[in-house]
């Protein structure tokens, strides 16, 4: 049995589904009850209910668990703590393998949600159990949820330069990558940098979206004082509003990218490129409609 946390968000739904789809056992956490049917109708075998900075559910969580796969919500002020709940009940509960869904660079101090990771994997090396640690780099599915407007108004909007680069990663490749290190020996003690196969500017995101949904499609610039304007009024909190802030401005001065033959390597295949991303979307989105 394997535990995920964070289960029913946008990382742990694709995790959830990769394990299932190998026979795993999951032992899903959600926060909400509503969220026990959605996890088990994609392959959860068991599901928990409650907040992850309890310390009694997390420990009740990890009992009779071998591994645990954790993924802190996005952009959570209580990451550390959250982190750290969960270690703590994977060492009581004798689990023999502890795999931290970080993010690429942890390092990075001027991206607070990057940086409270770091303290996360530092807690988990003093733990002293076998651990594993995965940093994905941004996932090309973020773009999924303005998909429609990028696609109608054909322009691919953020708040940072078009000459701003990134290796955008498949979040199917990165959840295939979680079945390996789960499943598979040989990755104790291991740190992985998960990046796609390009570094791509915004301006080249574009152009590839362009080749395939018939039209043109540009990327811009948004003012960032104007995003942070939208978001708060559509009730982002001021920790994630100012996390996000802080990233975007990152984005812009140095871009987010990063290597990808370690995921090469891992998968035994070349990652999924941007193309053959956008192409699956349209035959998805095509299919959705034809039903
Ligand atoms: N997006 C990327 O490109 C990217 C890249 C690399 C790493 N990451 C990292 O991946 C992690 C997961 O991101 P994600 O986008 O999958 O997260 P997400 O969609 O926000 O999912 C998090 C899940 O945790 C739940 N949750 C929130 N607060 C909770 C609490 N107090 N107790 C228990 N559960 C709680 C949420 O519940 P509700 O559904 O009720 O809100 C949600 O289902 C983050 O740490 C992020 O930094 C993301």
């Amino acid at each position: 049995m394997i535990l995920v946390t964070g289960a029913a968000g946008k990382t742990g739904r694709v995790v959830i589904r990769a394990l299932a789809g190998k026979k795993q056992s999951v032992r899903a956490l959600v926060r909400r009850k509503q969220q026990v049917e959605e996890v088990q109708a994609i392959g959860a075998t068991e599901a928990v209910v409650g907040d992850l900075l309890d310390e009694s559910l997390l420990q009740q969580a990890a009992r009779g668990v071998h591994a645990v796969y954790h993924i802190c919500p996005n952009v959570h002020p209580d990451e550390i703590a959250m982190g750290k709940v969960s270690i703590a009940a994977a060492v009581s509960a004798g689990v023999k393998h502890f795999v931290f869904h970080s993010v690429l660079r942890p390092q990075i101090e001027a991206m607070p949600h990057h940086w409270r990771k770091m303290r996360v994997e530092e807690a988990l090396f003093a733990s002293g159990l076998p651990f594993t640690v995965l940093q994905p780099a941004s996932y090309m599915q973020n773009i999924l949820a303005e998909w429609d407007g990028v696609v109608e108004r054909g322009v691919l909007a953020a708040p940072y330069s078009v000459q701003s680069q990134s290796s955008p990663v498949d979040l199917q490749d990165v959840a295939a990558t979680a079945v390996i290190v789960l499943c598979e020996p040989g990755h104790h003690g291991a740190i992985y940098e998960l990046c796609g196969p390009e570094v791509l500017n915004q301006s080249e995101l574009a152009t590839i979206i362009s080749a395939h949904v018939g039209h043109a499609v540009r990327a811009e610039q948004t003012g960032l004082g104007e995003w942070v304007r939208r978001a708060r009024a559509d009730g982002l909190g001021e920790y994630a509003l100012e996390t996000l802030r802080k990233m975007f401005c990152y984005y812009d001065q140095y871009g987010f990218w990063g290597n990808s033959h370690t995921l090469h390597a891992l998968l035994g295949r070349r990652p999924t490129s941007y193309d053959a991303f956008v192409k699956r979307v349209l035959r998805e989105k095509r299919l959705t409609r034809a039903h």
